[in-house]
């Protein structure tokens, strides 16, 4: 079985996690909406994720909705001790599978309460802020304040309901407000080897002791395809995917990887870049590849 110790530990809040961890978005159904084409596999894959070492799993209430925070509460509860469960809020799905900005003092409060339930928790590790974005690019930071949102989950911690708050989809300027008003254990953007937006904010939160954990690692919807990528990938006998992988680990140590998979299969194979060496050779061909 893969080591995935291998690829480091680094402290989130309380717990000191795994640096390779597991996305559970890919769980639900099609277009992350209803249950699963085959729900046993969805099980053996988080069952799996957790044998192999994975303590850092990512998850939404509105992934499904509820499909998938119930699939985790299956396979996993009662929750081991050292597992990290980041959830987020800050939209709901409608009817026709539509994803609905959901930001409002009152919404957020309902969200982070259907996330205890589904997940059958009496506290949440970690909550982030899934801040809307841009209106032309949802997965890019805007620049608006989040002051009001964030200090209403600031509220439910002090309550109990919350150990530890993050940020998604947030920009320096955002990220900055949210910490005058409460701690920041981490914050989820979309950054791969290919899609660099965020270099200075890694770097930033890097300095700060804060993870980064990039959402779309492999590319999400549309998974990474580089002619370079692949190129490296054979070079090291190992698959682009895992190449992508261990590119993100050697970028800087806070990144924190949530890779996402409804496969068994595709899972074993992403764990084990925990394990990948890069040679210099191929960290300077992997770095030329990526764009802002
Ligand atoms: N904060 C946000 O706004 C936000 C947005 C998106 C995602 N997320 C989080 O980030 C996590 C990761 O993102 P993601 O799952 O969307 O994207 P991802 O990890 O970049 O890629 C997942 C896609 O790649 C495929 N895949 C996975 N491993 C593979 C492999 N070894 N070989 C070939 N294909 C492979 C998956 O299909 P298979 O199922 O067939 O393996 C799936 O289609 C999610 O689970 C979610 O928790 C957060």
């Amino acid at each position: 079985m893969t080591k995935i110790a291998a690829a480091g530990t680094f402290q989130m809040g309380e717990r000191r996690v795994n640096r390779m961890g597991y996305g559970a978005m890919q769980l639900a159904g099609p277009g992350v909406f209803g249950p699963p084409k085959d729900r046993s596999t969805a099980v053996a894959v988080l069952r799996e994720a957790v044998e192999s070492g994975v303590n850092h799993i990512d998850t939404s209430d509105f992934y499904g909705p509820h499909v998938t925070n119930q699939i985790i509460r299956e396979a996993l509860h009662p929750y081991p001790r050292e597992l990290a469960i980041v959830t987020k809020v800050g939209a709901t799905r409608g009817t026709d599978a539509s994803w609905n900005p959901a930001q409002s003092p009152a919404e957020l409060t309902r969200a982070v309460h259907d996330n205890l339930k589904s997940l059958g928790v009496d506290i949440l590790d970690v909550v982030n802020l899934r801040v809307m974005g841009d209106p032309r690019d949802a997965h890019k930071p805007a620049s608006d304040s989040i002051a009001e949102q964030f200090g209403a989950l600031a509220e439910l911690k002090r309550k109990g309901l919350i150990r530890h708050l993050g940020l998604s989809n947030a920009s320096s300027a955002q990220l900055k407000e949210a910490r005058g008003i409460a701690d920041v254990v981490c914050v989820q953007n979309f950054f791969n080897v290919v899609s660099r937006g965020d270099d200075a904010l890694v770097d930033e939160l890097a300095a700060a002791g804060i993870a980064y954990v990039p959402f779309f690692p492999l590319g999400g919807f549309a998974p990474l395809q580089a002619a370079e990528l692949s190129s490296v990938a054979k070079m090291l006998d190992a698959t682009p995917m895992q190449v992508a992988l261990a590119w993100l680990l050697k970028r800087a140590p806070n990144i924190l990887l949530i890779p996402g998979t409804s496969s068994l299969a595709h899972l074993r194979e992403n764990l084990a870049a925990a394990e990948l060496e890069l040679p210099e050779e191929a960290l300077k061909r992997l770095n030329a590849i990526g764009t802002a």
